[in-house]
């Protein structure tokens, strides 16, 4: 299939060598009954290119199953992918079919297939091999003539070194592997992109639109997107909301980036999503008060160390018992970095704030802006987190 037919059938926006590579790549094997791999950091475009590989294959009319195997919970990601027999454990009262089933003739993709368990990566190989799988709770094959494209933003040949990943199923599915370049590789992409998405936002929301003045867009080409298309977008947003009706200058530009970048995010207007019930909303919240206050408890610390020693010195004299006090403060803060209580267990400050965020970014349906917003931190100290945290994909929503 040509590229353009691809690019209007999918709607993939761009004209960097690295996007026309991919869709190349995608004319090239869209038709051919073959498993593909497709690799890219998040929010790159991955799920948009299984969806063009599919409407370009003859499978379109069928369906196409998106799964987010990091989102699913490893006891029941086989009874979804395969689905189970009436009695197969406690719950399942009713035979249900899987995803496997469900996608027959049409194309399943597998997303974030680096944090499928093991056990159920040999069953999708055999999927792949021979079409049959066996639903959960069941003794008799089925078959299921399915086409699979898997995705990734992480190494998969890496996790196949740590043994986290099945060297079999590796293999078999790395043969077609489409590579899709980060934002910052295709810069001259951004100015495109941010047409479609500003004039789709604007129509839908009835804002005026004046356009960007070439140097906003340049301005732009200086930011390195980590969080590459799906930031764009949400950035294109915001700033149109916040410069309402306005043609958006270089000026805004920074100014919004550097807001991100520094404090906080001055922008209130965003779409904040509130469906948590009281239990966990107040969960949450005590949560978030212990972060607060081991941030506080950090700080105060840091504050001490600063303070001049020779008030430490005046105390010696004064109370001779001093310098045993300060041992035991010393004995104390040498697990400092738990918080303790009956209640709420210890605690590490790190495994706080990464749950924190892993919540705060499911509260708002993984929009990063507001998370980060919420969190009180810059969006690219988030992303950062999220990074070091390794977080990234558990906190997507199944499909
Ligand atoms: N080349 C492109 N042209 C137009 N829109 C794009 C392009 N690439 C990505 N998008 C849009 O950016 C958003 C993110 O894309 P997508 O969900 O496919 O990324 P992803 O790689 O699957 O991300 P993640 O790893 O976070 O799941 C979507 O709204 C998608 O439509
Ligand atoms: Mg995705």
């Amino acid at each position: 299939m040509n590229i353009d037919l691809i690019k209007q059938k999918s709607g993939i926006i761009g004209e960097s060598d690295g996007i026309k590579q991919v869709l190349e790549m995608v004319g090239q094997v869209a038709n051919v009954d073959i498993s593909v791999l497709i690799n890219g950091e998040s929010g790159t475009g991955k799920e948009l290119v299984s969806k063009a590989i599919h409407l370009g294959s003859k499978r379109s009319l069928k369906e196409l199953v998106v799964v987010n195997c990091g989102a699913i919970p490893e006891g029941i990601i086989e009874s979804e992918l395969f689905g189970h027999k009436k009695g197969a454990y406690t719950d399942a009262s009713d035979t249900r079919k899987g995803y496997f089933e469900t996608a027959d003739n049409g194309t399943i993709f597998l997303d974030e297939i680096g944090d499928m368990p093991l056990e159920t990566q040999v069953k999708v190989l055999r999927v792949l091999e021979s079409g049959e799988f066996m639903r959960v709770g069941d003794s008799k094959t089925k078959k299921t003539d399915v086409r699979v494209i898997a995705a990734t933003n992480k190494d998969l040949g890496k996790l196949v070194k740590e043994g986290k990943f099945r060297q079999d199923l590796y293999y078999r599915l790395k043969t077609v592997t489409i590579n899709i370049p980060p934002l910052r590789e295709r810069k001259n992409d951004i100015r495109l992109l941010v047409d479609r998405f500003a004039l789709q936002f604007s129509r839908t929301n009835n804002i005026k639109y004046k356009g960007f003045t070439p140097e906003a867009i340049k301005t732009m080409h200086q930011f390195s997107w980590p969080g590459n298309i799906r930031e764009l977008r949400n950035f294109v947003e915001s700033i149109l909301i916040l410069q309402k009706g306005e043609r958006i200058t270089a000026d805004m530009i920074e100014n919004q980036l550097l807001d991100e970048d520094d404090t906080q995010i001055k922008n209130d207007s965003l779409p904040v999503v509130i469906n948590r019930d009281p239990d966990q909303a107040e969960r949450e919240l005590i949560l978030r008060q212990l972060l607060y206050l081991r941030q506080d408890i950090e700080e105060l610390k840091l504050m001490m160390k600063e303070s001049n020693f020779s008030e430490l010195n005046s105390m010696r004299n004064i109370n001779p018992n001093f310098d045993s006090t300060i041992q035991n403060n010393e004995i104390i803060s040498q697990n400092d970095n738990l918080i303790k209580g009956d209640v709420i267990g210890a605690f590490n400050t790190k495994d706080l704030e990464k749950e924190m965020i892993i919540r705060t970014l499911e509260h708002f349906n993984n929009n990063r802006r507001a998370a980060a917003k919420s969190l009180d931190m810059s969006e690219r100290t988030l992303y950062r987190k999220i990074n070091d945290y390794g977080i990234e994909k558990k906190i997507k929503k199944t499909h």
